[in-house]
């Protein structure tokens, strides 16, 4: 029998993007609680460096630990590159999952010609991450990486069925068209968001993974196998913090997650 755990969730990212990750976990643990934490004062994360983006990551989990998150998902993949071992430490022994470490479980075996293209913000690029974590499970792989700096600004713009993101998303993608990859990691919480135009862009041949998916999967893993489940909760209480309310988290939020957001608060980090 498992044991009942009624502390919620902590789910953060740089901004909004990590709500695509949030979906994906109501979806499958719909009695959870969920904390959710996103950095809108000083993001884009993508684009800072690897000291600054440490920083902003262990202000954050201070904070989730100060609000008894049971289990801790780092839903940004430019933080999951950076500053996953920060991240840990100072959890603790509260569970951590990331994005990175649970989308390269999910693609690593998924090439039929061992090709896989993974388009990230430059952060997660320039940190090999996600190659260095596909290659120790599967040697035999190639990854292939692009940077694609414009789509968090084109998508937050509301650019997403725009002109000017395909063209821009042709520019981007044709390297991996050339290097025939057969698998695409979207590494970058945003980019589910123009998953239509990646695959027609890509064709059918191209299998597109969001990490996200993997992510709750392997969040559910570990909740299990701690015995920390939330069976009987009818009610999940649902709430999101930031660092500065912007009208469009709520309204982008709101589209991300195809539901309301009721309850926002900001919060000062230091
Ligand atoms: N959430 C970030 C990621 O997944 C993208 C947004 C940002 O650059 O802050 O990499």
């Amino acid at each position: 029998m498992a044991h009942l755990n009624s502390d919620p969730i902590g789910v953060f990212d740089s901004g909004i993007g990590g709500l695509t990750v949030v979906k994906t976990i109501m979806a499958k643990l719909p009695h959870e609680n969920i904390i959710y934490f996103g950095d809108i004062a000083r993001l884009p994360y993508g684009t800072k460096s690897v000291t600054t983006i440490r920083k902003f990551a262990a202000q954050t989990v201070k904070f989730l630990i100060s609000q008894k998150v049971k289990a801790i998902v780092i839903a940004c993949n430019t933080i999951s590159a950076v500053a996953k071992d920060e991240v840990k430490n100072l959890a603790k022994n509260i569970p951590v999952i990331d994005v990175i470490s649970s989308g390269s479980k999910a693609s690593a075996f998924s090439s039929k010609n061992n090709k896989i293209g993974v388009i990230a913000t430059p952060a997660t690029i320039n940190s090999d991450a996600y190659p260095t974590a596909i290659q120790k499970l599967n040697p035999k792989v190639q990854v292939f990486s692009q940077a694609c700096s414009l789509f968090v600004p084109l998508i937050e713009e509301g650019f997403i069925d725009h002109v000017a993101l395909e063209l821009i998303a042709r520019e981007y993608l044709q390297p991996l068209i050339r290097q025939q990859i057969d698998t695409l990691i979207l590494g970058c919480t945003h980019y589910p968001l123009i998953k239509e135009v990646i695959a027609k862009i890509m064709g059918i041949h191209t299998n597109l993974i969001d990490p996200a998916i993997s992510t709750s999967e392997e969040l559910v893993q570990t909740l299990s196998m701690m015995k920390m489940f939330n069976l009987d909760n009818i009610a999940p209480d649902y709430r999101f913090f930031v660092t500065e309310i912007v009208p469009k988290f709520q309204s982008i939020g709101e589209r991300f997650l195809k539901t309301q957001i009721n309850h926002l608060e900001l919060v000062t980090l230091d």
